[in-house]
């Protein structure tokens, strides 16, 4: 059984077609990046995945759970950061921590302990009691991956974490993902920077609801004839738009 599975998977919004017959398998542990320029569809997948939108066509399973009848079981099994920030601005950093870990049933020592765990993790120990709105926009990002990771997740989905984010706090995050997938953890990881794509183990490319390609860093390069997989991705998205 894989992590994450789709076949055709389609997405439409009235006559517009946002995912277009996406067939995706992702390996256990692996770090898979899901590129594409704005508007190619990849948070309408991912929500998707985690069972937040109805597709409209094709099928798809995430820890082994059908995505169309199975959402509640998908849940419990996965971590989601969305695009957008999601936690509460005008509550302290602890209290967004304990509001999630109970959501997805920790308490006590239990949750205490993996509260410890991801702030030593992530960097954020000496944060835990400011307000998390007064945060700086990295530190924000840090905690939103601490609460999505907190009930250990077989499968991250993590859509655009580090936009706009710091160089320092991407490399936390980065070491972190890294550290986690070599445990065992699937990451499906959207990114704009293609830096941080040449992390991920295999990136798919999408373009206007497709997946053009899905191969290594180093193969995408190398079959676009490119040096940077900046490069590379202008080849396989601007034929095609
Ligand atoms: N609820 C909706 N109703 C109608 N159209 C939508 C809806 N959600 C998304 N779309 C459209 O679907 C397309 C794909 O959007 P989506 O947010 O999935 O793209 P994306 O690849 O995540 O882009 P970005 O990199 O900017 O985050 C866009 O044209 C968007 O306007
Ligand atoms: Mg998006």
């Amino acid at each position: 059984m894989k992590p994450i599975e789709t076949n055709a998977l389609t997405k439409k919004f009235g006559y517009y077609t946002a995912v277009d017959k996406i067939s995706v398998s992702v390996e256990k542990g692996e770090i898979f990046g899901f590129l594409g320029a704005n508007g190619a569809g990849k948070t309408t997948a991912i929500r998707m995945l985690c069972g937040l939108l109805v597709p409209s066509g094709g099928s798809g399973t995430v820890a082994g759970f059908d995505i169309m009848r199975q959402s509640d079981k998908i849940r419990s099994r996965i971590g989601y950061m969305s695009q957008k920030f999601s936690l509460y601005s005008d509550i302290d950093v602890i209290d967004n921590l304990k509001l999630y870990g109970s959501i997805y049933g920790l308490h006590g020592y239990l949750l205490n302990n993996r509260i410890k765990e991801m702030s030593g993790f992530l960097e954020m120990g000496s944060l835990l009691q400011r307000k998390t709105g007064d945060l700086p926009w990295g530190w924000q990002q840090r905690l939103s991956l601490a609460c999505a990771n907190l009930h250990k997740p077989q499968i991250l989905f993590l859509d655009e974490p580090t936009g706009s984010v710091d160089p320092v706090s991407r490399r936390i995050f980065w070491d972190f993902i890294i550290e986690l997938a070599s445990g065992g953890t699937t990451i499906f990881i959207t990114t704009h920077h293609m830096d941080e794509a040449e992390y991920c183990h295999r990136i798919s490319i999408m373009v206007n609801g497709r997946i053009a390609d899905v191969d290594t860093p180093f193969a995408l390069k190398k079959k676009t004839g490119s040096d940077s997989l900046q490069d590379a991705f202008i080849k396989i998205v601007e034929p095609q738009n």
